[in-house]
């Protein structure tokens, strides 16, 4: 396994490797990251993982300094289970001058996610366009963990018709069903017995939805009023089209109910999509 720290060994390293595919991260690895990796590998003759903390993405007054940084683990870890290159650059390397050309995602940038960290998927676009063009992959994976994510760089490939397919991968949960995090590193033991409540309140809305109910309002309601009464602070509970992150019809079938709340200090976020 190669660990590569600047743009041009990269490039050249992967001149050798037309077809490779790509798992951009931040690092601080967990299963969720490695069953990324596991779906990559028999995909290419080359797997790429990056290890970047993007501050470009972090407002200014998040995790950013604070974000695990757990490189040696991570290349143990990504060697294991047989990764080819990493890619882990300094921030100069990244943005050598201030980034003043941006991509902007469409309106799906102020909802949701957007609406609670503003130019949070700018900087997810923008850092992810730029290691595109330094890796050139055949295909990238992202977890659907980060559903609206998913949803704005498949979105990016397609309108800029970048010869890359996004391919996406399930959420990768902890036995008591809370979705796996780097930030769940924050949670302090009752805050951690407490967190697989919003991955239960986001089954229990599927599940009505799934059997007919149609009135997503109340659902979403009731769905933050129980987290209300265990002190999580609620960002948002909505379901939305599965496509477009939009409010659903009521025939639209292809559903997906989304969250994030607050549960102390750590902000977190899960989804569950609905088939109905
Ligand atoms: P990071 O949070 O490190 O996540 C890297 C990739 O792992 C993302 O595609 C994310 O959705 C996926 N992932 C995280 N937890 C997961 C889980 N429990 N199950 C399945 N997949 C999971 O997302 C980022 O980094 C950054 O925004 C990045 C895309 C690297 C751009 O900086």
């Amino acid at each position: 396994m190669d660990v590569i720290t600047s743009a041009a060994a990269l490039r050249d390293r992967l001149q050798r490797e037309p077809h490779n595919v790509f798992v951009p991260t931040m690092g601080n690895l967990h299963e969720g990251h490695i069953e990324l990796i596991r779906i990559a590998k028999p995909r290419a003759t080359c797997t790429v993982v990056s290890v970047f903390v993007n501050r470009l993405q972090f407002g200014p007054r998040e995790d950013f300094d604070r974000y695990p940084r757990t490189l040696e683990a991570d290349c143990a870890r990504l060697k294991e289970v047989g990764v080819d290159v990493v890619f882990a650059p300094q921030e100069r390397e990244i943005y050598p001058e201030p980034q003043t050309y941006v991509v902007e995602p469409s309106d799906l940038q102020h909802i949701l996610e957007g609406a609670h960290r503003p130019g949070h998927f700018r900087g997810v676009a923008t850092v992810v366009l730029k290691l595109f063009n330094l890796v050139m992959p055949r295909s990238a994976i992202f977890g659907k963990k980060d559903y609206q994510q998913y949803i704005v760089l498949r979105d990016m490939v397609r309108q800029f018709a970048l010869p890359i397919e996004i391919i996406p991968a399930e959420t990768v949960r902890a036995p008591d069903g809370l979705a796996l995090s780097s930030r769940n590193n924050y949670l302090s033991p009752g805050e951690r017995r407490e967190a697989p409540r919003l991955y239960q309140v986001l089954c229990r809305a599927r599940d009505e939805v799934a059997q007919g109910a149609r009135d997503f309002r109340r659902i979403e309601l009731e769905a933050m009023a129980e987290l209300a009464r265990r002190d999580w602070r609620l960002d948002y509970v909505a379901v939305r089209r599965q496509s477009d992150l939009q409010e659903p019809g009521a025939d639209d079938r292809e559903l997906v109910v989304l969250a994030a709340a607050r549960l102390g200090r750590t902000r977190l976020i899960d989804n569950v999509e609905i088939a109905a």
